[in-house]
């Protein structure tokens, strides 16, 4: 099979970190066929000219809809705001392209619903920018909570936190508008709650309250604009068989810089995860002589498979953008009707209803059933 044709929309942070693992999936894992960049797409045609001359690809377009037409195009990352995600997702889907669509799958459950049914309706491979889900290590903690390493789960903790919005002099940007989404819950709730859905399952039952530290913010043209959504969110939840946990969310924590906290507690021991240090994870074993317990580190290494994909010496660390060349190498397994680790539109339809039923939680003030 000739390399899959891809087009990305979207040429920003996303843009560039699907760009980077379209170019170097086929050297990373050597068992599929080097994808062939064939177009993107920006805003204006300048722009595209420029970001396609940078990361490789042959054509350019200030029209996305361009892309839909190319019959050289296979696959489309979709990597642009979230208010866009539906309409270019379902758009790509009905032209029989497979996509890659960056979290949130869409800002209204409605649209998460339609993409759901266009992808069913095409029968091509539909898959979320799930990325943290694709850390070796978090296959691992999989594995050892599945295997009854730390027992029976009794208790999760999962926190995200940034501070790219800890600035109250930071300008209004799209982030902060309604149409975006509910702010903290789309942004971020999405992330741990994926890792929940590949660790313990997702939530039945949540409970949730929103915070706005700032009111407003500086407008781009000046005076100041309201803050539409939430940089906070505060969540209680259940899980099928009662297992309780929480989850909180802050965009606005100064300090914090790309942390995801995992805590997972079971009734023979613990196990901790944070995003920031993602080259390790830490094990409490309660099995052994007491006066020897303790939580113990755990680096990476080629005792985790795909870490020895990308480098054969252990402890040496994998980053950010390796999780987005795991995902697309899971993606195109996918597209090979093989098996794949993803977050597809069935799982991620999952994620919206959780993050919809946390929303109506706050503005009802009572506990909503996510399913
Ligand atoms: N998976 C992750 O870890 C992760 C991390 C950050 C952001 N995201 C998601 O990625 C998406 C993009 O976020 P970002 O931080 O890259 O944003 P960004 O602002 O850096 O980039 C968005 C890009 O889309 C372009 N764009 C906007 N409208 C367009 C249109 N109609 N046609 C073509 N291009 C258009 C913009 O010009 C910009 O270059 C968001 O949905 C966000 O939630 C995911």
């Amino acid at each position: 099979m000739a390399g899959m044709g891809v087009g990305l929309v979207g040429t920003g942070y996303m843009g560039k970190c699907h760009a980077l693992a379209w170019n170097s999936v086929a050297s990373v894992f050597g068992d599929v066929e080097r994808p062939r960049l064939v177009g993107l797409a920006e805003v204006d045609t300048d722009l595209a000219r420029r970001k396609a001359a940078e990361l490789g690809f042959a054509t350019s377009t200030g029209n996305w809809r361009d892309l839909l037409d190319n019959p050289e195009i296979d696959v489309i990352s979709v990597t642009t705001p979230n208010q866009f995600h539906a309409d270019m997702a379902i758009a790509a889907l009905e032209a029989g392209k497979h996509v890659w669509c960056e979290k949130p799958m869409a800002t209204s459950l409605a649209d998460a619903e339609r993409m759901l049914a266009a992808q069913r309706a095409s029968g091509k491979v539909a898959v979320m920018g799930y990325n943290y889900i694709q850390n070796p290590l978090v296959r691992h903690m999989a594995d050892l909570i599945g295997e009854g390493a730390i027992g029976d789960i009794t208790h999760v903790r999962v926190e995200m936190d940034e501070d790219y919005m800890a600035d109250p002099a930071e300008p209004f940007y799209w982030k902060s508008e309604a149409q975006s989404g509910y702010g903290a819950l789309d942004d971020f709730a999405v992330h741990p709650l994926s890792l929940l859905s590949v660790l313990v399952g997702l939530p039945v039952e949540v409970m949730t309250a929103m915070a706005k530290p700032y009111a407003d913010r500086p407008a781009r043209d000046g005076g100041r604009r309201a803050v539409e959504n939430h940089d906070i969110a505060n969540v209680l939840m259940t899980f099928e068989g009662g297992l309780s946990g929480v989850l909180m969310a802050n965009r606005s924590a100064w300090g914090r810089k790309g942390r995801i906290f995992v805590q997972i507690y079971g009734s023979n021991g613990s196990i901790l995860y944070d995003q920031e240090r993602m080259n390790e994870f830490q094990l409490y074993d309660r099995s052994g002589n007491p006066a020897n317990h303790g939580f113990r580190s755990v680096l990476t290494s080629g005792h985790h498979p795909i870490y020895g994909k990308f480098i054969p010496a252990p402890g040496h660390g994998l980053g950010f953008n390796d999780l987005k060349i795991v995902e697309c190498r899971e993606l195109l397994s996918a597209i090979a009707g093989r098996p794949a680790h993803v977050v597809d539109f069935e799982i991620g339809l999952k994620i919206e209803r959780a993050v919809h039923a946390m929303a109506r939680s706050h503005a009802e003030r009572r506990w909503i059933q996510t399913i």
